[in-house]
């Protein structure tokens, strides 16, 4: 097996970190199967069974709390020892620690695994490689294919009722919302396996519709709840980053490759920022239109003025730089510029939307109170001009070629976006329905982009756009488009869930102390790695 590129400290450190946590998972496991096997010999004696069954029951209640405890002791003992004794009690191999924490350890060793099968798969020659080949008829019929199997399959109709009004909802609901991230991220993906470029600015589009949902979504969530702690904060940082911080390390990649995660973490951070600043007063109406005004007057100033953005990112550039080994000699900032900048505006007529949602949802349900005549004059009317002007953008910005869309694209994508929302919502028979096929894949979203890179396509070397095709069937390119893409959804599935145990053992929601001392802890003993991974990776090359 040959290895493409050369081993780096990151990734020794990694491998330094992972061990012995998988080694403790396998220990653990072996005592709990012992403890296991000693209550069961009990259960056979002339020990009372029912004592031994309610003492069973207390244990597992222990253990369900302690899953939601993470890496921290519940007996008031070991509460009143310092942060530091979860890692003492780790290296003691102290063996309550390990069964109490056993299904932690279980989740850090499948997601390590599942990290090396990335690099197996991406870094090494291990598996064969195959070119994009892109057939129009195939692409499609393989698109409709899934809509039609969906709709057969998981076609839902939901009667939610509203909390407030006891009414049916109306206006962007969940289901909606996922099954709309579904079916572009569908698109999307399908678009890079094929390298379908000739819908290039549809997938724009797409993308300017995610960022529109995280300022709709973050507003919504910051104005109703104003829940601005710190816990959240980091669960928000957890969940868009969590994965994508490994990748980087494990595949030696740049954190701007995985462009969708900084784009979106800086928009949920503006979002933040925005309604969390004064917070007190976000009630009043003019505040939060001077809020507004102030998000657009500072993207103006940092992406309309030039050399502004270079000048204030220019400190993050360790973060944020990245170079296509393709293009080499492009400045390190500007692939960061060119994401960013596509969908600058966007996240703030997503917040706009979310602050009138109230009123057109309430506006809407007058509507569909309306008599019958007036009621379907106001709908067709609406269907009519929305219908059109989606046409006419369609006509006279979305056939531009790519590079002049590029330069029309944050102003108008917008427009595609409303007409989506505003036809999609038109009837209340039509607001009900969703593909639930589909909003299943819209939850996953995170995971499948980030997980494309690396056991569908393939990109070989380090920061390399993917632009081959992971081939585990060589010769048969469907069977092959088969296998991989089941293995890699039921891959990013899992890896969406094991993100969120790991972040309920690790973000506690209501401890801020620990979540702060976990902080400490983790940077400590990352730096403590890669010190060690560097001192064993370089001091031999230094001496030869
Ligand atoms: C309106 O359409 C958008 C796009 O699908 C969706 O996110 C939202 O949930 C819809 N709202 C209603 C009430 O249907
Ligand atoms: C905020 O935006 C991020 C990025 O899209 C998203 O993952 C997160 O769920 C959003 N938060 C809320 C509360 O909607």
């Amino acid at each position: 097996m040959m290895i493409f590129s050369p081993v780096t400290v990151g990734q020794v450190s990694f491998l330094l970190g992972v061990i012995p946590l998988i080694a403790a998972w396998i220990y653990s496991e072996f005592l709990e199967y012992k403890k296991n096997s000693l209550s069961s010999k009990f259960r056979y004696s002339e020990v009372n069974l029912v004592e031994v069954e309610k003492e069973a029951v207390k244990e597992d209640d222990r253990a369900v709390l302690l899953e939601g405890g993470g890496l921290q002791s519940a007996s008031p003992k070991a509460r009143t020892l310092s942060a530091w004794s979860p890692i003492f009690r780790f290296i003691l191999m102290d063996e309550a620690f390990l069964l109490e924490n056993r299904l932690t350890l279980r989740a850090i060793s499948e997601f390590s695994v599942l990290l090396a099968y990335f690099y197996l798969c991406d870094r090494t020659d291990f598996f064969n490689t195959s070119t994009k080949s892109y057939n129009r008829d195939l692409f499609i019929f393989l698109y409709f294919l899934l809509i039609i199997v969906s709709a057969m399959a998981s076609f839902t109709i939901h009667n939610e009722k509203s909390p407030l009004t006891g009414k049916s909802i109306l206006y962007l609901n969940r289901h909606q919302t996922e099954e709309w991230k579904g079916w572009m991220q569908v698109l999307f993906l399908l678009y890079h396996y094929f390298a379908a470029t000739e819908i290039y600015n549809a997938i724009r589009v797409f993308i300017a519709a995610y960022v529109w949902m995280t300022g709709f979504g973050n507003f919504s969530y910051y104005y109703v709840r104003k829940d601005f702690s710190l816990a959240r904060f980091a669960q928000m940082m957890w969940r868009l980053n969590f994965l994508v911080l490994f990748c980087c390390v494990v595949l030696n990649n740049s954190y701007v490759l995985y462009y969708i995660c900084p784009m979106h973490t800086l928009f949920t951070l503006m979002v933040y920022g925005a309604l969390g600043i004064m917070n007190k007063h976000n009630e009043i109406g003019s505040v939060i239109a001077v809020k507004i005004i102030g998000c657009f007057l500072v993207v103006i100033l940092v992406w309309e003025i030039p050399g502004v953005f270079e000048l204030l990112w220019s400190p993050l550039t360790f973060l944020l730089g990245y170079t296509d080994p393709a293009k080499p000699g492009l400045p390190l900032l500007h692939e960061w510029h060119f994401r960013s900048g596509l969908d600058r505006y966007i996240w703030i007529i997503g917040m706009i939307y979310a602050y009138y949602h109230p009123t057109v949802e309430r506006w809407m349900e007058k509507l569909e109170e309306a008599e019958w005549k007036r009621k379907m004059s106001i709908k067709t009317a609406v269907t009519l001009i929305t219908v059109t002007v989606g046409y006419l953008w369609f006509e006279y910005i979305y056939k531009m070629d790519k590079l002049t869309y590029n330069k029309y694209h944050p102003y108008t994508s917008w427009i595609p976006i409303t007409v989506y929302i505003s036809l999609r919502n038109v009837t209340q028979q039509f607001r009900s329905y969703s593909l639930t096929l589909f909003a299943w894949l819209g939850k996953i979203t995170l995971e499948t982009y980030i997980l494309q890179f690396h056991v569908w396509l393939r990109s070989g070397v380090p920061d390399a756009q993917p632009k081959l095709l992971l081939s585990m069937i060589p010769e048969y390119p469907l069977l092959n488009f088969m296998l991989t893409s089941a293995i890699y959804v039921a891959i990013s599935y899992r890896l969406f869930d094991l993100t969120n145990t790991l972040k309920i053992a690790f973000v506690p929601s209501k401890d801020d102390k620990r979540l702060v001392n976990n902080i400490i802890t983790a940077t400590a003993i990352s730096c403590g790695l890669y010190f060690i991974s560097f001192v064993f990776l370089k001091i031999p090359q230094m001496l030869v």
